[in-house]
C-alpha cells in the first residue's frame, strides 16, 4: 500500500496502528498482509469500502479444502456467494429454525450435567473443555445432519484436521509460486485426501437421509433443508452435492469449535473472578427458582450473564483476525491499498469497537445459533473450584497459537453439584438452552 502522494511505490504496505500510521508490515513467505488495528481504518474497510473487501483471501491449502471456493467461507464475492449467504440467513440459521433445535439442545445439555455428576470430581478435576467440545460437537451435528452417526467420531476427526489445515500456516500458502515448494509439500496431498474422506463419510450420510425423506419424514436436519432446496430447483444456480457438502463442513467448523472455545473462557473468567461468579450465579440461581413456571422469554432477564459473554467475547474473541481481500485498487485514509492484497482486521486490537462477529456483508451468520449454545446450565447446577490450592488470580490464561483463540492448556475444574438443580433439571435445561443473548 502507498501513500497517495507516493504513487511510486505500490507495494510498500502499511499497518493502521490505533494511534498513528506506523510502517510495520507483516510478511510470511509472499504474502505481505496489512494488520488494520485503529477503529478508523476498521470501519473504513469493513463499512464505508466494505464492498471492495467483500471476499476473503484464499490459500492454496483453502482452495482445495473448499473445492474450489465452495460453500461459504472461501466463496469469493459474487452472485454465488450471495446465493449461499441468502440460503444460510433465511432458511438455516434464522432464529425460528435455532429455536426449533431446542429439544436437541435440551437432550445434549442434559447428557452433559448428568455427564459431569457421574464424575467424581472432589478428588480428580474434570477436564470441562473436553465435555464442553462434547456437547457441541453433539448439538452440531444433530441440527446439521439430524442425528449422530456411527462414522460420526471419524467425520469429526477429518472435519478436525480440515480446520487445522486450513488454519494453519503451510508452507505451500506461504509460498504459492514455488515450484520446490509445491513438489515437495506434503500439505496439498493431505488436504486432498482429507476432503475425500470427508466426502466419502457425507455421501453415506446423504445417501441415509434420502431413504428416510423417501418414507416421508420432513425437515428435521439443516442438510434436510439443503436438499429440499436442491430438489425444488428454483435457483439462479442450482444447489448440487458440490455445494451442500462444503457449506455442512463450513458451518460446522465456523460453528462447533467457536461456541464451545467462548464458553470455556468464560467459565476460566468467573473462576478467575468469584465476585462476578456469585452475581452471574445469583441470576440464574434466581431467575430459576421454582422454574417449572417460567416461560423461556424470562430468559432475556440475564442481563448480567449476557455481559459476561460480551465482555468474555470481547477479552477473548473467538476468530480475532477478520481476514478479506482487496477487490480493486483502493484509498483508505489516505492510502492506496492495492488490489489483491490481504487485509487481516484485528478485531482484538479495536477494543471498544464491538467486532466479534465481524461486520459487514461477510459478518458471521451464526451469531444467534452461536449464542444459543452458550448456556448458563454449568452455573445453576454447580459450583466450581480451581484444582491444586492455585488462586483465582493464578488461574493460567495463556492462549495457544492458531487463527482461533483457544485455551493453551484445557480447563480443569472440580465440580461440587447443587442439589436445586435435581427437580426442575429437565425443565431449567430446556429453557437455558434458548439463552439467546442481545446485543
Ligand atoms: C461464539 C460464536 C461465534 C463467533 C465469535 C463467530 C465469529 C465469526 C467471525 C468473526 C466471522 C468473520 C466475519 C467477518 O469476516 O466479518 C465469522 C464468519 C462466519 N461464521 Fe461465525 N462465529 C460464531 C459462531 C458461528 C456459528 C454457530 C455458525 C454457524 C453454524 C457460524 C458461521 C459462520 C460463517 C458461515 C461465516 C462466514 C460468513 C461469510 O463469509 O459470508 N459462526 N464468524
Amino acid at each position: 500500500m502507498a501513500s497517495s502522494h507516493n504513487r511510486k511505490h505500490p507495494q510498500s504496505y502499511v499497518v493502521f496502528a490505533s494511534s498513528s500510521f506506523e510502517k510495520i508490515i507483516i510478511t510470511l513467505g509472499e504474502i505481505r498482509a496489512i494488520v488494520i488495528t485503529s477503529p478508523e481504518a476498521a470501519r473504513e474497510i469493513t463499512k464505508a469500502h466494505d464492498i471492495t473487501f467483500a471476499t476473503r483471501n484464499i490459500s492454496t491449502t483453502n482452495y482445495i479444502l473448499s473445492r474450489g471456493g465452495r460453500g461459504l467461507i472461501f466463496s469469493p464475492y459474487g452472485e454465488y456467494w450471495r446465493q449461499m449467504r441468502k440460503i444460510c440467513i433465511i432458511e438455516l440459521l434464522n432464529l425460528k429454525r435455532v429455536q426449533s433445535f431446542g429439544i436437541i439442545r435440551e437432550q445434549e445439555i442434559n447428557n452433559l450435567i448428568r455427564s459431569i455428576s457421574s464424575l467424581p470430581s472432589i478428588n480428580e478435576p474434570i477436564n470441562l473443555k473436553d465435555q464442553l467440545d462434547v456437547l457441541m460437537n453433539d448439538i452440531t451435528v444433530r441440527t446439521m445432519i439430524g442425528r449422530k452417526y456411527s462414522g460420526q467420531d471419524v467425520y469429526l476427526k477429518e472435519l478436525k484436521k480440515l480446520t487445522e489445515l486450513s488454519a494453519g500456516f503451510n508452507l505451500i500458502d506461504l509460498f504459492p509460486s514455488s515450484r520446490t515448494v509445491n513438489m515437495l509439500s506434503r500439505v496439498p496431498r493431505e488436504a486432498k485426501r482429507t476432503i475425500e474422506a470427508i466426502t466419502e463419510i457425507m455421501d453415506g450420510i446423504i445417501e441415509e437421509h434420502m431413504v428416510r425423506k423417501a418414507s416421508g419424514e420432513g425437515d428435521v436436519s439443516l442438510l434436510d433443508v439443503l436438499l429440499r432446496i436442491k430438489e425444488e430447483d428454483a435457483l439462479q444456480f442450482p444447489l448440487t452435492m458440490d455445494d451442500i457438502k462444503p457449506t455442512i463442513s463450513d458451518l460446522f467448523a465456523a460453528g462447533s469449535e467457536t461456541a464451545s472455545t467462548t464458553v470455556e473462557w468464560a467459565m476460566a473468567e468467573l473462576v478467575r473472578n468469584p465476585r462476578v461468579m456469585k452475581q452471574a450465579q445469583s441470576e440464574v440461581r434466581d431467575l430459576l427458582k421454582g422454574c417449572t413456571s417460567i416461560k423461556n422469554l424470562d430468559l432475556v432477564k440475564l442481563n448480567y450473564l449476557h455481559l459476561v459473554i460480551k465482555e468474555t467475547l470481547r477479552l477473548h474473541p473467538a476468530a480475532p483476525l477478520l481476514m478479506r481481500q482487496c477487490r480493486k485498487t483502493c484509498c483508505i485514509l489516505g492510502y492506496d491499498i492495492p488490489e489483491g492484497a490481504t487485509v487481516l482486521v484485528n478485531a482484538w486490537a479495536i477494543d471498544f469497537e464491538f467486532l466479534r462477529f465481524g461486520s459487514g456483508r461477510r459478518m458471521c451468520p451464526g451469531m444467534s445459533f452461536g449464542l444459543a449454545n452458550v448456556e448458563p446450565s454449568l452455573l445453576y447446577h454447580f459450583d466450581w473450584k480451581i484444582p491444586n490450592d492455585i488462586t483465582p488470580a493464578e488461574l493460567d490464561v495463556s492462549e495457544a497459537f492458531g487463527i482461533s483463540v483457544k485455551r493453551k492448556a484445557p480447563l480443569c475444574l472440580h465440580a461440587v453439584q447443587q442439589g436445586i438443580g435435581a427437580l426442575c433439571q429437565k425443565e431449567s435445561s430446556s429453557m437455558l438452552a434458548f439463552c439467546t443473548i442481545r446485543f
